[in-house]
């Protein structure tokens, strides 16, 4: 068992392969926090905690005459509004007398072997092997009747503990959760940096780094979806961590819409981060006996800089949260028509398309938005998904037949969310869209948002969805959602129940998209929003890929999947070669390049091949050969970010090392080119340092390529690329 529990210390601790974390119950029955770092042996760390009379820091009552005891200045594993402790609280909740404050007091626990699971939410799984233990700790406030139980679920050799919380209203009167996050963390000491993920439509996930300073810093969405501006992963580090050095704590969200992602310092510096569902416009309601679960969080400890934990997540995130079919199985390679046609095509066009495709290697033939109802543009026909075969001129059966002829599968995508004004749907339904009585709602990309919230909605569009999907052999759909959410209102909901909408939506969202996964479990899903709109660990637990970003440039891809890549495995990265000119920057890049870059994902192309010229031909067939031959090492290696493109300017390189070190694939992309140039020399990792590698005849000791590095190859064109494959020598 990985949960120890000390009981003449009332000490729980939690470890994995390299991490500890560790709570104590203290003589008031406060749950407090002692512990989270790297692994030693089991010692009461709560010596840590000082017990000092501070100014104006409140004593609860129970705590007697003694001045020193204050939860206002203690750890505290699990913090509510109230009742002394002022920093920034995990949970609010409204009770009877219309009062919030809480004092939440140790109950009883549970260890339970497994990791537990959560009723209608993503949650990291165990899979046969894995060292899995759950604890449980309830806790409960006597006036209210709430019931507060922490999950941990510890996952030993994957080195990653999750959390989450269910709450339990035990009164009689209704609670209103006001604030329910999934998870808080008190440091005692430490000056740290807080980095997160924020961006934009076309640049995702840019890594900003910040010392934290007095006072609360935070990211968060209240956009709905956790959105292309913040993502629902932060980092907390020493301020000298590094890829390879200092202490390091991940937080990844496992959740799709609003989030907040919070780290207080406080009076006496010590740190608090918080994580959970965004309190703007949520409000639950908890009748007597319902009970309420958060979403979890997955954390991971590294000692050693992010590269060990961005590891550790990649490895989680692709084996004990990904699912299905295609967790394990080879991807295809996939052509996609979007950059290529738009929405102008018919099913000839992409059937010719799909001709040159599979001459060229590639596996699967994605037919993008416009196939359905009225939809020549984005400002019509979301909503009404049947097959306009006036447009195609033909049947999807028999496209898809025309397509699996050529020996390739088929894949179309969706939009089930959202609804255009003009279409069927709407016009029937005005009342299924988000739109609050008496407004005007807001438009984004002409559209509006489906109240997914509701059951009916949900059985509508799944019902459609089966149609088109049952009477055409499709074994891809991507999952896409184009805007951000507003306006949030249900019809079907009470005005004092509209505080739910938000979360209830991504419960639905969820709870359509495991039906789609279970009804048809062959069939590869990837999420999209608007490119990385939705790139979250909660998704992936239903869509094994998610479209990465809908800038498709090479050289601001390598920035995005740059930071991508710290939560996120290669696996999950949706990537495209497109054609040049580049149709979201107008740079024109080599096509290899391109090649190389979109390899870092799961690779494909979305252009017209009927444009290509017979050279570019030969080097598409070079490229899905290239990818095939290292598709386990890219896919299964570690991945080693080498550079940072941020701060690099002349070459972004990264590398995948197979798991025994005994070859690596190292990719270079020359970023910017000056006349006589310095040499310039990165360092590999992950090989063995006494065994030589051999490249294109050469030979390399391991140790000389990690501390001595190689030296970086002269660029002859603008954005010219490399691969260096490295081979242990026998
Ligand atoms: C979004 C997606 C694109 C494409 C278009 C279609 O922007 O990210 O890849 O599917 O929608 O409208």
């Amino acid at each position: 068992m990985a949960v120890l529990l000390d009981e003449k210390k009332s000490l729980f601790t939690l470890y994995t392969r390299n991490s500890m974390y560790q709570m104590k119950v203290d003589n008031l029955g406060v749950l407090l926090h002692t512990y989270y770092g790297k692994r030693t042996e089991i010692i009461d760390y709560s010596y840590l905690i000082s017990w000092k009379d501070r100014g104006f820091a409140g004593n609860p009552y129970q705590a007697g005459n003694d001045r020193t005891y204050s939860l206002e200045t203690l750890p505290q594993e699990y913090s509510c509004f109230g009742s002394g402790d002022y920093r920034a609280s995990a949970l609010k909740i409204r009770y009877h007398m219309g009062a919030r404050a809480l004092e939440l007091r140790y109950v009883r626990h549970e260890i339970l072997e497994g990791k537990y699971g959560i009723p209608g939410l993503p949650a990291v799984y165990a899979q046969e092997g894995d060292r899995a233990d759950t604890l449980v700790i309830v806790l409960k406030d006597d006036v209210s009747g709430v019931f507060v139980y922490l999950y941990y679920g510890v996952m030993e050799n994957l080195d990653v503990i999750t959390r989450a919380v269910r709450i339990e209203n035990r009164a009689e009167n209704s609670i209103f959760l006001e604030r329910a996050l999934s998870m808080c963390l008190d440091q005692l000491y430490g000056s740290y940096d807080f980095l997160t993920f924020y961006g934009k439509h076309e640049m995702e996930r840019k890594l900003s780094r910040a010392h934290i300073h007095h006072g609360v810093q935070s990211v968060g969405s209240v956009r709905g979806t956790s959105s292309h501006h913040y993502n629902p992963f932060m980092i907390l580090a020493d301020r000298s961590a590094t890829e390879t050095q200092g202490n390091c704590y991940g937080f990844s969200f496992l959740y799709s819409g609003n989030f907040l992602a919070e780290a207080e310092y406080d009076q006496f510096n010590q740190t608090r981060v918080l994580m959970g569902i965004h309190p703007d416009n949520f409000e639950f309601e908890l009748k007597p006996g319902e009970d309420f679960w958060t979403p979890e969080v997955a954390m991971v400890y590294s000692d050693a800089g992010f590269e060990k934990m961005s590891q550790a997540y990649h490895h989680a995130f692709r084996n004990n949260l990904c699912r299905g079919k295609y967790k394990k199985a080879r991807r295809p390679v996939l052509m996609n028509n979007w950059e290529g046609t738009y929405f102008t095509f018919t099913g000839e066009k992409l059937v010719q398309m799909a001709k040159e495709a599979a001459d060229l290697g590639v596996e699967l033939f994605v037919m993008d938005d416009g196939w359905f109802g009225k939809r020549d543009s984005d400002e019509s026909g979301l909503g009404d998904w049947y097959v306009n075969e006036k447009k195609l001129g033909c049947t999807l059966a028999e496209l898809s037949d025309r397509i699996h002829e050529l020996g390739m599968k088929f894949g179309i995508w969706f939009e089930p969310e959202c609804v255009s004004e003009d279409s069927d749907l709407y016009r029937e339904h005005p009342d299924w869209a988000f739109i609050i009585p008496g407004r005007k709602p807001m438009r984004g990309r002409y559209q509006l948002v489906l109240d997914f919230s509701r059951q009916d909605v949900r059985d509508h569009i799944f019902a459609q969805m089966c149609e088109v999907l049952d009477n055409a052999k499709v074994e891809y759909l991507k999952w896409d959602f184009n805007r951000s959410i507003s306006d949030v209102y249900s019809a079907v909901l009470p005005a004092d129940r509209q505080g739910e909408v938000s979360h209830r939506y991504v419960l639905g969202l969820y709870e359509f998209l495991e039906k789609l996964g279970r009804r048809y479990p062959d069939m590869l899903i990837e999420g999209c929003s608007g490119g990385g709109g939705r790139f979250d660990a909660g998704m992936l637990y239903y869509t094994p890929q998610i479209w990465c970003s809908d800038d498709t440039d090479a050289i601001e891809r390598l920035k995005i999947q740059y930071g991508t890549s710290f939560a996120y495995p290669v696996s999950t990265v949706g990537s495209h070669v497109s054609a040049c000119p580049n149709h979201q920057t107008g740079r024109v890049t080599p096509l290899d390049t391109r090649a190389t870059v979109a390899m870092a994902g799961t690779f494909g192309y979305e252009l017209d091949p009927m444009k290509l010229t017979a050279e570019e031909k030969v080097q598409i067939r070079q490229q899905i050969a290239t990818f095939k031959n290292y598709y386990d090492l890219i896919q299964d290696g570690k991945y080693h970010r080498l550079t940072n493109p941020f701060v690099d300017e002349v070459y972004t390189v990264w590398e995948y090392a197979a798991e025994d070190g005994s070859e690596a694939l190292m990719s270079v992309v020359a970023t910017k080119i000056y006349a006589n140039e310095a040499s310039i020399y990165v360092k590999l990792r992950g090989l063995k340092e006494d065994r030589y590698y051999l490249l294109n005849g050469e030979r390399y000791l391991g140790g000389a390529l990690m501390y001595a590095g190689f030296r970086m190859p002269e660029a002859t064109e603008e954005y010219q690329s490399w691969n260096f494959h490295f081979v242990e020598e026998k």
